[in-house]
C-alpha cells in the first residue's frame, strides 16, 4: 500500500493501534503454565472485540488467530498444547484487517527468570529493528535498511537469518513491493516510495542464518539454521516526508 489520502492513514493506524494493544495483552498474559492455544484464544477474543480479522487465518488459512513460536521456533509456530515454561523464549507475532487495510507486528519476550544472554539478545533484537527504521525516508534506498541492521548486527557479534524478509503491507498482508532484505543485499537496488507501507522486522540470532521447515513437519513452523536463539521485532512502518512512521503503537 502507498498512502496517498488521510483517510487511507487513518484506518492504517486504526489496525496498527489494535495489533499493537494485543501484543500487549498478549505478552502480559505470558506466563508458566499458560498453553500456546490459551495465549491465541486470548488474541483471537481482543482482535474480534476489536472489530478485526487475523490476517494470517484470513489470508493463509493459518491454523491460530496469531503465530506464537517458542524456543528453537523463530516464526510461524503454531498455537496448540506447548505449555510455557520459566526461562522460555516466545514470540508473538499479531497481524490483522479492518475496513480492508491490514498491519502487522511481533515481538520476542522472555518469561522470567530472564539469563543475561536473553536479556542481551532481547534488548539488541529491538535495537536491530530500530536500527532499520531510521533508514526509512522517502527516495532513499531500500537497501540502507538491511545495509544499516547488518552493520550492527556485525558490530555486536550477532547473525541474521537471511531468508525471512521484511514486505509491503497494508492492502495485503504481504503486500507491493513484495520482499524487503532486513540484511546486506547487494541485489536490492530500488527506491523508498513517498507514502510506502512496510514492515522492518529483523531476525537477530546467536549463529542463526536461515530458517527452514521444523521437524515437526507442520508446513509452518520455522527453526534456525544451524540451530541457535533468534529473537523478531517488527513494526509496520509509513515512509513520509517527515520521517518514517510507525503505526503498531497502542
Ligand atoms: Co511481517
Ligand atoms: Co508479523
Amino acid at each position: 500500500m502507498t498512502i496517498t489520502t488521510e483517510e487511507e492513514l487513518a484506518k492504517l493506524k486504526a489496525i496498527g493501534s489494535i495489533c499493537a494493544q494485543v501484543l500487549d495483552k498478549m505478552a502480559a498474559a505470558l506466563r508458566p503454565g499458560i498453553t500456546t492455544a490459551e495465549l491465541d484464544d486470548l488474541g483471537r477474543i481482543l482482535l474480534e472485540q476489536a472489530g478485526a480479522r487475523s490476517a494470517p487465518q484470513l489470508t493463509y488459512d493459518f491454523p491460530g488467530a496469531t503465530c506464537i513460536s517458542v524456543n528453537e521456533e523463530i516464526a510461524h509456530g503454531i498455537p496448540g498444547a506447548r505449555v510455557i515454561q520459566p526461562g522460555d523464549l516466545v514470540n508473538i507475532d499479531v497481524s490483522a484487517e479492518k475496513d480492508g487495510v491490514f498491519a502487522d507486528m511481533g515481538a520476542s519476550y522472555v518469561v522470567p527468570p530472564v539469563t543475561d544472554i536473553l536479556a542481551r539478545l532481547t534488548r539488541d533484537g529491538r535495537k536491530a529493528m530500530w536500527a532499520g527504521i531510521k533508514q526509512v525516508a522517502p527516495g532513499a534506498p531500500l537497501a540502507n535498511i538491511g545495509n544499516a541492521i547488518g552493520k550492527f548486527a556485525k558490530k555486536n557479534g550477532y547473525t541474521l537469518i537471511t531468508n525471512l524478509a521484511s514486505h509491503g503491507v497494508g492492502d495485503s498482508l504481504h503486500d507491493e513491493p513484495g520482499e524487503i532484505p532486513t540484511w546486506p543485499d547487494k541485489s536490492e537496488r530500488r527506491k523508498i516510495a513517498d507514502g510506502l507501507v512496510f514492515t522492518i522486522e529483523p531476525f537477530l540470532s546467536l549463529g542463526g542464518k536461515y530458517a527452514m521447515d521444523s521437524a515437526k513437519d507442520d508446513g509452518w513452523t520455522l527453526v534456525s539454521r544451524p540451530p541457535a536463539l533468534c529473537v523478531q521485532y517488527e513494526h509496520t512502518i509509513v515512509a513520509t516526508k517527515r520521517g518514517p512512521v510507525v503505526v503498531t503503537l497502542p
